[in-house]
């Protein structure tokens, strides 16, 4: 009897959660409103089986419970019964599978008037690339990815001089245009996902993959990496804005080009051991949390950080020099600063080595400090 009870209370309690619970998908902002139908059609085969089997399982433990004078029935075969069972579980597998035939027929026929972007994951930030005027992307390499060439873009290549490199986890795209997502990944498996687009797609190292969407609704949205691609995996996020047109014109003629940021990179001259920093900054995913140009991130921006003088939760204030920063590294949570919650792990010899430390602090020295970006402007 306890046992049927609790059959009953686990399907009742089950489908209550479900209809009453917050949780459900976030508004659509693209055309794949028949993946929704998809996983919806799942959802509902799944949810009457579970119950019907559940409610039959409350009923059977109760209805043959043991009793002192009950006896057995061998009954091996019953074909009305198994007629039964094969068919309605025949439906309802189709039901499942041939929706999705239908929906990814849709999904890898990409529409003739869709245009391209670029997608380029990286432990653990974004990138992106749109082809610039003449509507070619330039032609990329690994082998050609540095500190000033973040991209791996080929020297080269004419078709790659107007490419706009957007190398932050930030970007725009018009409504009402169809785009093909162009994935690459510079180390491990990423995903790029933005819930409300539905659509995603693995960025695999050494190959390009792509999907296809159509925005159709203005607004800011997350990025997220669907992936479990290491220790930052969580911090890969990013902004996804669909703009009407005109914005997304202005955004787009605002960032650089390959040629910009080739001419704008080169003059700055760093040290060996700051272009090391640089690296390591890269590669421990620093930029996933700090930009470079004053916006903010997750934490504080880098922007003019060297020399400056910084408000902490505490009331006081601290001037950023080697030693701050180094403690800030390796005990993030101890000079906190104000307004903003502790969430950096402290990165302890484990995580960074003295050599890799001392090539950050280098890095930011030149980087930021305020003699630096006088001498530029
Ligand atoms: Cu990239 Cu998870």
């Amino acid at each position: 009897m306890a046992v049927a009870i609790f059959l009953l209370v686990l399907v009742v309690g089950s489908v209550v959660f479900t209809f009453v619970s917050p949780w459900w998908f976030t508004d659509i902002a693209s055309n794949w409103g028949t993946i929704d139908t998809t996983v919806l059609i799942t959802f509902w085969v799944c949810g009457v089986v579970f119950v019907a089997v559940g409610l039959f399982m409350a009923y059977s433990t109760w209805k043959f419970r043991h009793q002192e004078d009950s006896r057995a029935e061998y009954e091996p075969e019953n074909s009305r019964l198994e007629w039964i069972l094969t068919i309605v579980t025949t439906v309802g597998v189709a039901l499942m599978l041939a929706p999705g035939l239908i929906v990814w027929e849709d999904y890898v026929n990409v529409p003739d008037d869709a245009q391209e972007f670029e997608v380029l994951a990286k432990q653990w930030t974004w990138a992106f690339r749109f082809p610039g005027e003449d509507g070619k992307f330039g032609t990329v390499h690994v082998r050609n990815i540095n500190v000033d060439n973040p991209f791996g873009m080929n020297p080269d290549d004419p078709n790659g001089a107007d490419d706009v490199l957007i190398n932050r986890n930030e970007v725009h795209l018009p409504i009402n245009q169809p785009f093909k997502a162009l994935l690459r990944s510079n180390d491990v498996l990423h995903d790029f996902w933005v819930p409300e687009i539905r659509a995603k797609m693995d960025a695999v190292p050494g190959m390009i993959t792509y999907f296809w969407f159509e925005p159709t609704k203005v607004g800011k949205y997350d990025i997220l990496c669907a992936e479990l691609c290491g220790r930052g995996h969580y911090t890969m996020r990013g902004e996804f804005f669909i703009d009407t047109q005109e914005d997304f014109d202005a955004w787009l003629a605002a960032q650089p080009t390959w040629e910009q940021m080739q001419a704008g990179i080169s003059p700055k001259v760093y040290s060996a051991l700051a272009r090391r920093g640089r690296e390591v900054a890269d590669t421990q995913g620093c930029f996933a949390c700090h930009s470079l140009d004053g916006s903010q991130v997750v934490g504080p921006t880098w922007q003019g950080l060297w020399g400056s003088e910084r408000q902490l939760t505490d009331g006081s204030s601290v001037t950023v020099d080697e030693p701050y920063i180094i403690e800030s590294i390796r005990e993030p949570a101890v000079q906190l600063v104000e307004g903003f919650a502790p969430v950096m792990i402290p990165y302890g010899a484990d995580l960074i080595s003295d050599d890799d430390v001392e090539a950050l602090v280098a890095y930011l020295r030149e980087e930021t400090s305020p003699q630096e970006e006088a001498a530029e402007e």
